[in-house]
């Protein structure tokens, strides 16, 4: 609230959702809500790796794969991003071990003091490391699940005489949004998708994440050797900003109710946009970085084999909870997996059927 008055009354969203989410002891992600956890946990919401444990199983299986691939005479390391409660981290471990794969260090970058510290006590005695900036030239396997969504995006809206960015002014004791011309890295961004899509008709408003592709980009000095495997909600770009989804993708989390107003409860809801993985790709792309596979969560998992990992251990709740990973109407094909990488030339494990590459 200070900064937005000390600013004249005006700032962009992606500073309002860097303030909500990161603002030190006061963002959703820096204060010490409970965030991740099914409701009766007090959490806000539940991803992937806290529904089912085969889900950590199946990446295993791609995991290994990649690190057979980069480490035959070099350490094995994992190297994972916004660990929310370790918990993908425990059972990834678990399962390597489980199939003999032997991991020489797990590394962890987490900007939540709050998770970190969950991290800890569920991670104690397994060789994994805390880091306060991301590694340069790391070799191996970088995991990122639901981070890119929590990554801030700028707005903007499509009037009759122009391009406008929506950004945030206080009114009282709440928020309200404001809209302001559009400055030329945002014009240039959306004029981008026009091309690529079709012009936005007046009225249209949507979100672009220039955060997240900055984020690929850096990728480019983490990863020296291997791969990174991205996992997220989101659309190709012609799905993304297709003219009915006019109102773009912002959902907020609390205690397991999404909704779509980001002033109500700052600091206390999470704050997401879906992610433009056509962006990402080339991003990464540009950056130098190999694009290897791109499909949805479903068949990533089936071609990792979560199938036969049910088969092997079915009991009516992991039926359940494997049916909620991968059902279309859930997890299955609004999620999907990004593999970026260098030096690895292999086609990968979890794209081998299904890859859909040529849709970004
Ligand atoms: C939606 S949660 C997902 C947690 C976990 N990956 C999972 O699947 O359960 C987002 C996670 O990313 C972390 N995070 C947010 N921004 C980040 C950033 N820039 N770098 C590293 N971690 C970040 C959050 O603190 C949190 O752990």
């Amino acid at each position: 609230m200070r900064e937005i008055t000390a600013a004249s009354a005006w700032i962009g969203f992606d500073r309002y959702m860097d303030l909500a989410l990161y603002a030190p002891g006061l963002g959703y992600y820096t204060a010490g809500a409970r965030k991740i956890g099914d409701s009766f946990a007090g959490g806000d919401f539940v991803t992937a790796p806290e529904i089912s444990p085969l889900f950590a199983r199946a990446l295993a299986a791609q995991v290994a794969q990649v690190l057979m691939l980069v480490a035959t005479d070099q350490p094995r390391h994992i190297l994972e991003f916004g660990a929310g409660t370790g918990r993908l981290a425990h059972d990834l471990l678990e399962a390597l071990d489980q199939i003999g794969v032997a991991i020489d260090g797990y590394e962890i970058v987490e900007v939540s003091a709050d998770l970190r510290e969950r991290q800890r006590q569920l991670l104690a005695g397994r060789p994994v490391a805390w880091l306060e900036v991301p590694p340069t030239g790391f070799a191996g396997v970088i995991i990122a699940n639901e981070v890119l969504d929590v990554l801030p995006v700028r707005l903007f809206a499509r009037r009759d005489d122009g391009l406008y960015e929506r950004g945030v002014v206080a009114e009282g004791d709440t928020f309200r949004f404001e809209d302001r011309r559009a400055n030329e890295p945002l014009r240039a961004a959306a004029a981008q998708i026009e091309t690529d899509v079709e012009p936005f008709v007046a009225g249209y408003t949507s979100e672009i994440g220039l955060v997240a592709r900055a984020w690929i980009a850096q990728m480019t000095q983490v990863l020296a050797h291997g791969v990174a495997l991205l996992i997220d909600y989101g659309f190709p770009r012609r799905e993304y900003y297709h003219p009915q989804r006019r109102m773009g993708t912002i959902m907020c989390h609390y205690r397991h109710h999404a909704h779509a107003d980001p002033f109500w409860l700052p600091g206390l809801n999470d704050i997401t946009a879906h992610v433009d993985w056509t962006a990402l790709a080339h991003a990464a792309h540009d950056a130098g970085l190999d694009v290897l596979g791109y499909t949805a969560q479903s068949r990533f998992l089936l071609n990792c084999g979560l199938l036969d990992l049910l088969a092997a251990e079915h009991t009516p709740a992991q039926s359940s909870a494997v049916h909620r990973l991968l059902s279309e109407a859930e997890m299955g094909e609004l999620f999907k997996v990004l593999a970026v990488g260098r030096g690895v030339r292999a086609p990968l494990l979890g794209f081998a059927h299904g890859d859909r590459l040529h849709t970004l």
